[in-house]
């Protein structure tokens, strides 16, 4: 272990108040709660689940009698801070009952479906607090649907007598977890399947879900990458930096590094989309920065591109759409629209395989592996070409911000974060609730003012079309164009264009005392 590594494990992350004894609170809630969208067609798939109240915690003394035992997985792609969930599970179940348990599954979803875990002692939890990755049990993206793989997940959980399972992921895990919930409470099991919201996209959102894990430690990350790349660019003054950045289809990540580091052009799919700009215009604004700063003599640029773009262009989108139902229905590219043709015509052999072939078992295309930044650069550089007007110089360097910011060591924000929405999911289990969110509010206070609730996941929901048919799934959350981080970009963004202020980060977490204290911007 490194000594940094050491350090953080001795970091110890402060618990809202009302987290402090758990045997005195319970969690109750009243009324109903209906989805985002399409009620009756979820209560219809949740009959058991749907409807029911956001809790809140009261103070109530209630022992736990009998040790519980509870199973833990972590699902999709790392986010940092996933180890203090895991981390706070075990410390909050041994605080009810000394010898309460931890039974982690392996590689994802396919180790509950398959049986395949293994006990999570004091000895093994200690190594893995404050640290980054998911590494204590490895993660998957398998999606447990169907019938055989619902009944061997139950088979497991009735075969450990798990009194608790808690998935640790993302919109599409989430769906999972109302998904088993639903089949469990229908088989009569007492089980309680717990979600907790994890990713670095940020998209997992909503008034009560303030934001997931893993996206402030990844936005820190990337925003030091682009400060340094920001300042070499305004030293050496050559290149035009195409910025990638990770986040699948919503652009929070784009825009919450925009706003920690003040580039010269962010793009924001959520805008694209609401303008219905086509990809010519994109490549014409780009063109016009590139132009008028090269013309004042400064031939470097620092561009943000957010990894989902390509789905907001609305030529692509449209393309996108028409190609999911035809694979859906087992139909090739010959099918297409004659519009859609054209299009996945006029892109390079690469990402025309990208478009057709590459989708993650969810049926969402696999947005990292295209390569929009040099898509884009090549077409600006055509662009330019046709500009006599141009007087500068353009030259290109790629970046692509992604794996890089997902399992570094969680920021203190998160660290702290992670280990309260662990209390809050032991505390809906020990209260008996199944097809809950963890939640943990106000996130902009203090740690030990932050607030606690548990939000039931059908109320995310709505249908989605998904593999060609339509699916009750966890909505993403895109950007608000009427919120306030959207706005506070806009501000200032006319400015940007030409002016280099820059904001230079620097490295992420650490500070001299081992912390440094910040919280998303977005918030
Ligand atoms: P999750 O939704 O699972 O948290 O995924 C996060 C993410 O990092 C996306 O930003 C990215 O598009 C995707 O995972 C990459 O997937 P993979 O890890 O399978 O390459």
């Amino acid at each position: 272990m490194t000594s940094l590594q050491k350090k953080r494990m001795s970091f110890t992350p402060l618990l809202p108040k009302v987290c402090d004894a758990l045997d005195r609170i319970a969690f109750c809630g009243r009324g109903e709660t209906a989805s985002i969208g399409d009620a009756g067609k979820i209560k219809g798939y949740f009959p058991n689940t749907f409807g029911r109240p956001i809790l809140y915690p009261i103070e109530r003394q209630k022992r736990v009698q009998k040790p519980l035992k509870v199973g833990v997985v972590f699902s999709g792609g790392p986010a940092a801070g996933g180890h203090n969930v895991i981390t706070a599970l075990f410390d909050s179940l041994r605080s009810l009952h000394p010898e309460s348990c931890l039974v982690g599954f392996l590689d994802g979803p396919l180790g509950i479906i398959e049986g395949k875990y293994k006990d999570l002692p004091q000895k093994c939890i200690d190594l893995y607090r404050n640290q980054g990755g998911f590494d204590m049990i490895g993660s998957g993206r398998t999606k447990i649907e169907g019938d055989a793989q619902l009944m061997q997940s139950f088979d497991t959980i009735q075969r450990l007598q798990l009194d608790g399972l808690v998935i640790i992921g993302g919109d599409d895990s989430n769906t999972n977890v109302a998904v088993l919930a639903e089949y469990c409470m229908q088989r009569g099991s007492a089980v309680r399947i717990v979600g907790v919201p994890k990713t670095i996209d940020g998209d997992l959102k909503s008034p009560l879900v303030e934001i997931s894990f893993g996206f402030h430690s990844a936005c820190q990350t990337y925003s030091e990458l682009i400060g340094n790349i920001a300042r070499d660019g305004r030293s050496s003054k050559k290149y035009t930096h195409f910025i990638k950045l990770m986040g699948r289809s919503a652009s929070h990540v784009a825009l919450e590094c925009a706003l920690q580091t003040n580039p010269n052009l962010t793009l924001i799919g959520e805008e694209i989309l609401e303008k219905k700009q086509s990809l010519k215009e994109i490549v014409g604004q780009i063109a016009d920065l590139v132009e008028k700063r090269g013309n004042m003599g400064k031939n470097y640029s620092i561009i943000l591109i957010p990894e989902g773009l390509i789905e907001f262009v609305i030529e692509i989108k449209v393309l996108i759409e028409e190609l999911n139902t035809l694979l859906s229905q087992g139909r090739g590219e010959e099918a297409l629209s004659a519009e859609a043709k054209n299009t996945l015509r006029f892109f390079p052999k690469d990402l025309q395989r990208q478009l057709l072939l590459d989708r993650d078992p969810h049926g969402n295309i696999q947005l990292s592996h295209i390569q929009t930044e040099s898509l884009l650069s090549s077409m600006v550089e055509k662009e330019l070409q046709k500009r006599p007007s141009f007087k500068g110089k353009f030259r290109v360097v790629h970046h692509f911000f992604g794996y890089e910011g997902r399992s570094g060591f969680p920021t203190d924000f998160d660290a702290t974060y992670c280990y309260a929405l662990g209390y809050v999911a032991t505390l809906l289990i020990k209260e008996g609730h199944s097809g809950y969110m963890s939640c943990v509010r106000h996130l902009t206070k203090d740690p030990r003012e932050w607030g606690i609730c548990g939000v039931p996941i059908t109320s995310l929901m709505h249908l989605e079309v998904r593999k060609g048919k339509r699916k009750p799934v966890v909505r993403k959350a895109l950007v608000d164009l009427h919120g306030k981080p959207f706005k506070a970009l806009v501000q200032c963004r006319s400015h940007l264009l030409l002016h280099d202020d820059y904001i230079y980060p620097g490295p992420i977490q650490f500070g001299e005392d081992g912390s440094v204290a910040s919280i998303p911007r977005s918030l």
